[in-house]
């Protein structure tokens, strides 16, 4: 196995970072936020994840800003998040970034998470109860594809 590193970025309603803990707990990985990224040593791991929320269609600010900010060359990494609508093109933003930096990419997950955000508060939000069970099941074999060496 992949000796796998998970940072995420996840305020709105802890989806993502239930997302990400069920994916660390599979694959044995380290997981940690991304502004506490400063605390890891990222060069030691062979593969990372990048998870966030999902605001205005793309990935949160705080994680591009920071995953910008790494030294990403030739490593391998995926990208995931949690958003109203569950959409994985959602994660083109960070993908492109990545790419940009020299990672290869891997692979990208996507599910939907609990939202609240906005007018959709007034009907009780949106995607109630994701991640689910099966999200989460869903992750969990995403990211036991990624770390199998
Ligand atoms: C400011 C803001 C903007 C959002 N914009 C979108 C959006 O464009 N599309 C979508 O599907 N969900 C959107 N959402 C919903 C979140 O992406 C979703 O609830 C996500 O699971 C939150 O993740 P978190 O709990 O890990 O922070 C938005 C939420 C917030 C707070």
């Amino acid at each position: 196995m992949k000796k796998c590193l998970i940072l995420y970025e996840s305020y709105h309603h802890g989806n993502t970072e239930k997302i990400a803990r069920a994916m660390a707990e599979q694959a044995n990985a380290k997981v940690c936020t991304i502004d506490k990224v400063h605390t890891v040593r990222v060069e030691e791991y062979e593969i990372i994840g990048f998870g966030a929320g999902i605001a205005y269609a793309r990935p949160y600010d705080k994680m591009l800003k920071a995953a910008a900010q790494l030294n990403l060359q030739g490593k391998a990494v995926f990208v995931f998040s949690t958003s109203g609508m569950g959409k994985a093109k959602y994660n083109s933003a960070l993908v492109e970034l990545l790419k940009n930096a020299g990672a290869s990419l891997v692979g990208t997950f996507a599910c939907k998470g609990y939202d609240t955000f906005g007018p959709i508060k007034m009907i009780g939000g949106i995607a109630k109860g994701h991640p689910d069970e099966k999200d989460i099941a869903a992750a969990k074999r995403f990211i036991q594809q990624m770390v199998v060496s």
